[in-house]
């Protein structure tokens, strides 16, 4: 059993210590680092794992796992780098940094693997996208897919697309939230209760995911399915075309990804 250990647990890396756990992990093949004494006491009381400075997770684990903010990259890799060997997988959850970013930093050979995840991984359904940087190999990606398949799903693009991945996975559960939000207010111009209206939309939500995750139907043949000749929902799905929605949702995750190139091209050389 290898060690894994999470350098930086905030919301993600919390997740995935939680993930693993309740997938079957022991606390003691876990370790965190963590930057406040307080945050450190509290995770340990709450899972049992031990918390570790950077140089020690670098000689303890098989798998460094980070998940600090992009913004805070450069002072980890300062530390990561005199204590890391070859025998180390890294895996990079930060959004937007490129594989390439730890081959310039780390040691020739440190093999990388990116993952864009997403935050339903608090819930264990989480969509992972994983690339293997230049050193990883097809064994490293199958430690990533076994690692992470405990909080979710996962897929292999190559690194190429992450830019495309963050504009649609990564940043895909603020969309739906959006739209709950839109329905639910819908609700209250209709007269409804808000506490109904939640009830109603965040329960349709949940059934309609189930449904095309489930069922395997393709969701044009799902929504056929609810729309009668000359009924209701036909109403509605005219008003939606009329309005650009369609259109709208192209050019929003367009400008989503556009946003992810260029931040990535701030850690390019
Ligand atoms: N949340 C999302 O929706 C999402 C989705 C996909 C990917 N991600 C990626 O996941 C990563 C983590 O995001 P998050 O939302 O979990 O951020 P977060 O809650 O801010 O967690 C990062 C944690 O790392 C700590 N930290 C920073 N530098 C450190 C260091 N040198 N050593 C040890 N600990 C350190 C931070 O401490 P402080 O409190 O002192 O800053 C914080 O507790 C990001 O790179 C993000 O791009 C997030």
């Amino acid at each position: 059993m290898s060690t894994i250990a999470v350098l930086g647990a905030g919301k993600i890396g919390e997740a995935l210590l939680s993930g693993l756990l309740h997938g079957g992990r022991a606390p003691t093949d876990l370790l965190f680092t963590e930057r406040h004494p307080e945050r450190s006491v509290e995770l340990t009381k709450r899972y049992g794992v031990r918390a570790v400075d950077v140089p020690t997770a670098a000689k303890q684990a098989d798998v460094l796992v980070v998940a600090v903010k992009p913004q805070d990259i450069e002072p980890l890799l300062d530390e990561l780098a005199p204590a890391i060997t070859n025998d180390t997988l890294v895996v990079s959850l930060c959004a937007g940094l490129p594989t390439a970013l730890y081959d310039r930093r780390l040691p020739d050979g440190v093999p990388v693997v990116r993952v864009m995840p997403n935050t339903p991984m608090v819930v264990g359904e989480a969509m992972s996208a994983i690339s293997a940087g230049r050193h990883a190999t097809p064994a490293h990606l199958s430690t990533v897919e076994e690692l992470l398949s405990v909080v979710g799903q996962v897929v292999r693009v190559p690194e190429s697309q992450q830019d495309a991945v963050t504009a649609l996975s990564g940043s895909g559960p603020a969309y739906f939230f959006y739209l709950v939000e839109a329905m639910i207010d819908a609700g209250i111009l209709l007269g409804l209760p808000r506490a109904v209206a939640e009830k109603l939309i965040i329960q349709s939500a949940v059934g309609a995911a189930a449904m095309l995750a489930e069922t395997g139907e393709h969701p044009v043949t799902l929504r056929e399915a609810v729309t009668s000749p000359a009924g209701t929902t036909i109403m509605a799905i005219r008003e939606l075309e009329r309005h650009g929605v369609r259109a709208a949702l192209l050019a929003a995750i367009e400008a989503a990804r556009d946003r992810s190139e260029e931040l990535g091209k701030a850690h390019e050389e």
